[in-house]
């Protein structure tokens, strides 16, 4: 990695303030349902404390759009954290102001102190540099270890970097990076890469960055039947994006170009809707029958889509392979996760890039059977383009 990490700054005695991910999933009674990216913040946060920093971590949580809202409040993710570490930690009222700057100056070595959503604040998200400056004044040094946020340019991530002499990555985005970009630059081959979503139009550039890369591209989700409409088969009523035809065509061709095997699946789960109780059938993908709508990849594809995961050595997964949230059609989805974890057995490396692929093999309770389910949703699919995250590059360069 070409940036400073947490390892290469003195902490003790220092007022250290991290930009954490603690966007963290709550059920109605307020209940983290998902405890992940606060687990995985662990190593820099003990890190510091190990180390006698005066810790101060800011977050957002959510999208209260700049307003002050209870329901979005951090104090539930202090408390996990509290309860994770095993020493108190406070919550403050807010992120910045006098009363915030006194607990700050209250902080003795070893503590902690979590601020408030910092999207409380429209500021944040607008970038605002005093809003920056004011945030930049609680810490002595700046760590970001927030992976998840890191393609957001907003004042916690971004802006503050102006405003400090000392920015350093966390060991989460150094983990990261690690995985997905040996991932991409230093593959082990045969190299897999399994596409899934409902829209090609989210994935076009992640689908040409990755003709560079890998040999083989599975793809699932809804996004399959634009290609399948393209090339003029039925989809009765499936999701297609009509203005992306002319470009999927483009993709196959460019595929083939590269000598990149892009696989589309041979059959599908069909219902009239998508529900629990609509009866849903298989078809294959040359007769999806008027009205039905494809909804899952159907058993021969997953035969396929698992002798070639079970076949490769590096493996990326982005995108579920269909409606996974309903059972009837959440058989592709964990077939593949299955067959991820299985092929980790046996020494391959797999990563899965964040969101709804993460949320799938969470569900299928096989996480830790894989080699890395990124924290990021957003950040690790700009990360997959080969966009910069613009809160990784503000931080100090190695020398
Ligand atoms: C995420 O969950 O992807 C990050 O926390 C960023 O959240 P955002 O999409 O609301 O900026």
């Amino acid at each position: 990695m070409q940036k400073k990490t947490l390892s290469d700054i003195s902490l003790q005695g220092k007022r250290v303030l991290m930009r954490v991910d603690f966007n963290v999933p709550l059920d109605e009674a307020r209940n983290i349902t998902d405890d992940k990216r606060i687990i995985e913040a662990l190593p820099s946060i003990r890190k510091v404390v190990e180390s006698g920093g005066r810790l101060i971590l800011m977050s957002h949580l959510g999208r209260p759009k700049g307003k002050v809202n209870p329901e979005f409040s951090l104090a539930p993710a202090a408390r996990r954290l509290s309860e994770l570490l095993e020493i108190p930690v406070a919550i403050a009222k807010d992120c910045i102001g006098n009363e915030v700057m006194q607990q700050v100056l209250a902080l003795q070595d070893g503590d902690v102190l979590m601020l408030e959503n910092l999207r409380f604040h429209p500021q944040e998200e607008a970038n605002d540099p005093d809003f920056a400056k004011e945030l930049a004044s609680l810490g002595e040094v700046y760590v970001n270890d927030a992976f998840g946020t890191a393609h957001r340019a907003h004042a916690s991530t971004e802006g503050i970097t102006h405003y400090v002499q000392t920015a350093v990555a966390g060991y989460l985005i150094e983990k990261e990076l690690q995985y997905l970009g040996n991932a991409l630059d230093h593959a082990v081959r045969p190299f897999v890469a399994i596409l899934g979503g409902s829209k090609i139009s989210g994935k076009i550039d992640v689908l040409e960055q990755l003709f560079n890369k890998v040999d083989t591209v599975l793809v699932g989700g809804a996004m399959v039947f634009t290609f399948f409409k393209a090339q003029g088969m039925p989809v009765g009523n499936s999701l297609v994006e009509n203005e992306k035809l002319d470009l999927a065509l483009s993709l196959l061709e460019q595929a083939k170009a590269k000598g990149v095997r892009l696989i589309l699946p041979s059959d599908v789960v069909v219902a009239s809707e998508i529900s629990a109780d609509a009866p849903a059938r298989v078809e294959p993908v040359s007769g999806i029958s008027e009205g039905m709508i494809g909804l899952d990849i159907g058993p021969d594809t997953i035969d396929t889509y698992m002798k070639e995961i079970l076949g490769a050595k590096t493996v990326l997964w982005n995108g579920p392979m269909g409606v996974f949230e309903i059972d009837q059609f959440a058989r592709g989805t964990f077939s593949v996760a299955r067959a991820l974890a299985d092929t980790t057995a046996t020494g391959a490396v797999t990563i899965i890039g964040g969101g709804d692929s993460a949320a799938a093999i969470a569900k299928a309770g096989l996480a830790s059977k894989v080699t890395h389910v990124s924290t990021g949703g957003g950040a690790s699919l700009e990360f997959l383009e080969g966009k910069e995250l613009p809160g990784i590059a503000a931080l100090n360069d190695l020398a």
